[in-house]
């Protein structure tokens, strides 16, 4: 009974945001059901920091890859320490052990000849470390990145290539057997589509990089990257690799699928070792419907949410919202309102009526209960049934799906006490009252199977409130365990409130950052009208539009597709921002921006009077 899960390990190039900080809340939570359900869990996170990725953005900054990853990694510790994350080791791709041993496995593998030397000329994305498909797009002769839209740049190296091509049908015999290797099962799709299509050799050494393991056996080959991380699964075990490999579970984002359902798993048989069984694709949390990403600059602190709300919450929030697999759109406001809801009106608020009712009527210690009546019965029957169904959700990785049964039964929980009225029985029928708080008790500390995985600071205190014992079940709870009183697990949070904090700060910051009038003339801000809307043909949420700004036209590209049809936006007068550096966005030059409000991420675009012509100063 052993479990073995990795995140992915994480780059050292910014500080961890709200994104990284899912895939470990992800982790944890299933090491600890796992530890609950009795099974000996071993738990690896760690970083990523070889790389050309690190060793520009060092150079940007006027460090070494070295000092960047040093200063970064205490960032990444303190925040798995901020939430709660019990892992077993914390692996760095710098560590001794980890270069030594990828640098033999790479020897060991070109040895048996599934590694070979040749030459490679193609457009390469930096940002990405990647090369670009053939069939990406191209503007003025320059391939563009399909992933981040930046420009490709054409390279010929000298490489040495693992010989992909000879795994197609290995792989795809694989997946037939394991059909459950990816999960969710859309994403399993998506792999076999890409290894059916072909599988080209892979360029796993650079010569155009410095930071990094180099080749043994020829120095000025520096191994790929992703070469390199991909085995800190493996290394990271160190003296025990024998018990726990293979990995039970790697859980990852959407974005890293390929490299971790198809190279991982060619790279393992070209080995010899025996496979990982699941790899876990999760979602992006989006922000103003973007990905989190550095390099946009939308990137949500969670240290401000644990301060906030403290780690449970955010755990709960992350795990609850939204199914593992989708996408997840942030706000502060969804946040606030399910804390409220499902923490504060539900558990918070049973926790503290049923401990503090025990505590006033019995001093703690529930006298004999008198027989169940129907309507007590009716929560045990009811517990009964669910429990399965939410054990088997958490067995599967569907936690907002199980939780989500779990709050059906707390609100039940809410609704039984509002109908039996313990306060009216109080100490007048001591045995009904105990009987009521005792059904409480049995389905709270049933239910702690579940709560204090995700939830382990709040599930730890309503488990020392309720004396429990450890099997976490209805029968395992009985009247003779002391109650002590338990309050405020999750106060109240007032969103008005809430929300004046966040705009005072933001209007002093306002304030520090006054411009003068002649900075806000620099602005070009003129009226434009819209004359043509197409949608972009690479990226869902973009039109690309046609301006007509009096005396020329330009080209826009703006993000409005999910929120306005082609029809709404033609002919609107619109407020176009002239003078800003024309960018590309997914291979398209945008020459210039329109002002819309910002409404929690949704657009609403400044719409100008008819009568004003295009062409008008704004001011
Ligand atoms: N270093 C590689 C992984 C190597 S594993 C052998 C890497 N690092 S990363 O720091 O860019 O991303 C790590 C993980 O964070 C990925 O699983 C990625 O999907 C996840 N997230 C990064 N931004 C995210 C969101 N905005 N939302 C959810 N998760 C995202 O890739």
């Amino acid at each position: 009974m052993k479990f073995y899960l990795t995140t992915p390990i994480y780059y050292v190039n910014g500080k961890p945001h709200l994104g990284h900080a899912y895939t470990t809340v992800i982790g944890d939570v299933i090491a600890r059901f796992k530890k609950i359900k009795g099974y000996d869990v071993f738990y690896l996170t760690g970083t990523d920091e070889h790389g050309g990725k690190i060793e520009k953005a060092a150079r940007s900054m006027g460090k070494s890859p070295r000092e960047l990853a040093d200063e970064m990694v205490p960032h990444f510790k303190n925040l798995w320490k901020a939430l709660n994350i019990e892992y077993d080791f914390f692996i760095r791709t710098t560590m001794d052990f980890h270069e030594k041993r990828v640098a033999e496995i790479f020897e060991e593998l070109k040895r048996k000849g599934h590694i070979y030397k040749g030459s490679y000329s193609g457009w390469y994305c930096y940002n990405c470390e990647a090369y670009i498909p053939d069939d990406a797009e191209e503007v003025d002769g320059v391939k563009i990145c399909p992933d981040c839209g930046g420009k490709g740049e054409f390279i010929t190296e000298e490489n040495y290539f693992f010989r992909l091509s000879a795994f197609r049908r290995p792989l795809l015999d694989f997946y037939k057997r394991n059909p459950d290797f990816v999960k969710p099962p859309f994403m399993m799709n998506k792999v076999v589509s890409f290894v059916e299509q072909g599988l080209r050799d892979l360029s796993i050494t650079r010569t155009t990089i410095n930071w990094g393991i180099r080749v043994p056996s020829d120095p000025k080959h520096v191994i790929y990257v992703w070469f390199d991380a991909l085995f800190n699964y493996v290394t990271g075990l160190r003296d025990k690799f024998d018990k726990y490999w293979p990995a039970d579970l790697h859980i990852i984002g959407k974005d890293i699928i390929i490299f971790h359902a198809v190279y991982w798993p060619a790279f393992l048989m070209a080995l010899g070792y025996p496979l990982p069984r699941t790899v876990l694709s999760h979602g992006w949390w989006l922000v103003d419907r973007r990905k989190m990403s550095k390099h946009l600059g939308n990137v949500l602190d969670p240290h401000i949410l644990i301060e906030n709300f403290g780690s449970d919450a955010v755990r709960y929030f992350l795990l609850r919202e939204t199914p593992i697999g989708q996408d997840g759109n942030f706000s502060h406001e969804g946040f606030i309102e399910r804390y409220n809801a499902d923490l504060a009106n539900e558990l918070g608020n049973i926790v503290s009526r049923t401990t503090a009712m025990a505590v006033k009527y019995f001093s703690g210690n529930l006298p004999a209960p008198s027989p169940a009546l129907e309507t007590d019965r009716r929560m045990e029957n009811r517990w009964k049934e669910v429990e399965p169904e939410i054990e088997r959700a958490f067995e599967n990785y569907e936690f907002s799906k199980g939780l989500s049964l779990l709050w059906n039964y707390l609100r039940g929980i809410n609704k039984y006490l509002v109908e039996t009225e313990p306060w009216r029985s109080g100490v007048k029928s001591p045995g009904r009252t105990s009987r009521i708080l005792l059904t409480c008790f049995k389905a709270l500390h049933a239910s702690l199977k579940f709560i204090i995985p995700v939830m382990p600071e709040a599930g730890g205190k309503i488990k020392r409130a309720l004396s429990s014992p450890g099997e976490f079940s209805w029968d395992a709870y009985d009247e003779k365990r002391k109650i002590e009183r338990l309050d405020g697990l999750f106060p109240r949070v007032d969103k008005a409130e809430f929300f004046k904090e966040e705009k005072d700060m933001e209007e002093k910051r306002e304030e520090k950052t006054y411009v003068t009038i002649e900075d806000f003339f620099k602005m070009g801000l003129k009226v434009g009208k819209i004359l043509e809307v197409k949608p972009a043909p690479n990226a869902d949420k973009l039109y690309l539009l046609k301006v007509d700004m009096g005396d020329h036209e330009r080209n826009l590209v703006a993000g409005l597709r999910q929120y306005y049809t082609p029809e709404e936006l033609l002919g609107k007068k619109i407020v176009v921002v002239t003078n800003l550096k024309p960018a590309r966005i997914r291979g398209h030059e945008s020459q210039g921006m329109l002002l819309a409000a910002d409404v929690d991420g949704k657009p609403y675009l400044l719409v100008v009077p008819e009568e004003v012509p295009p062409g008008a100063i704004v001011r």
